[in-house]
């Protein structure tokens, strides 16, 4: 049988730090020996390049449902072209969102999280995904220059609702974002060493 990597996902509100503590994970894994990729859903794709134009960074939000099925397609795209062959290849594949993105962003925003779910059949299922929690108050003064559509005080408490209720649902592993980032680094990097102990 072929070498098998592990798929690992972290979630969180706009400026919660994911992608700072996502690169910081990768960096620690490498250094330690593990073969491991960054990754990002928007994707950098053509498909992720157009939905961030075209969902994030505009005045209005489009219809929650083009959203949904957008984000849907491109996470697709994101598998086949990034997530599946840094599997194949043995790599521990870090995601910054993922699926959880379209359950908490969209089903916060009204949708029924089973038809995001449905629609997101095709997506495999991450072997551990991690949730940064921060107070939505707290993501609202780090983000000083509105980038995306998605970032008012309104928006991320209840997309902080849906993932915590994902939290309590297990989808998720929580790890309190809202401390110093070493601290919060520690907590994520030891998450996910234990993790693939116990995997191993
Ligand atoms: P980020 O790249 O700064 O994390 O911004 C991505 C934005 O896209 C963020 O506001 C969350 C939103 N988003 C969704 O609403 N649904 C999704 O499925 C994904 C992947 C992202």
């Amino acid at each position: 049988m072929g070498k098998r990597g592990k798929f690992i996902c972290i979630e969180g509100l706009d400026a919660s730090g994911k992608t700072t503590h996502a690169y910081r994970l990768v960096r620690s894994l490498l250094e330690r020996g593990y073969e491991a990729l960054y990754t990002t859903e928007p994707s950098s794709g053509q498909i992720g390049k157009f939905v961030r134009r075209y969902i994030l960074q505009r005045k209005e939000r489009v219809p929650t449902v083009v959203e949904a099925l957008l984000f849907a397609v491109d996470r697709v795209d994101h598998i086949e072209r990034t997530i599946k062959p840094g599997m194949k290849e043995g790599k521990i594949v870090v995601s910054d969102r993922y699926l959880y993105s379209s359950l908490a962003y969209q089903g916060a925003a009204g949708l029924d999280l089973n038809w995001i779910s449905e629609i997101n059949e095709f997506a495999l299922s991450p072997d551990l995904a991690i949730y940064l929690d921060v107070p939505p108050e707290i993501v609202i003064k780090r983000l000083k220059r509105k980038k995306s559509v998605m970032e008012n005080l309104h928006t991320q408490r209840r997309v902080q609702e849906v993932y915590i209720r994902l939290v309590n649902e297990r989808h998720l592993v929580l790890i309190d974002g809202n401390r110093a980032k070493h601290k919060v680094a520690n907590d994520v990097l030891s998450t996910v060493l234990d993790f693939l102990e116990k995997s191993s």
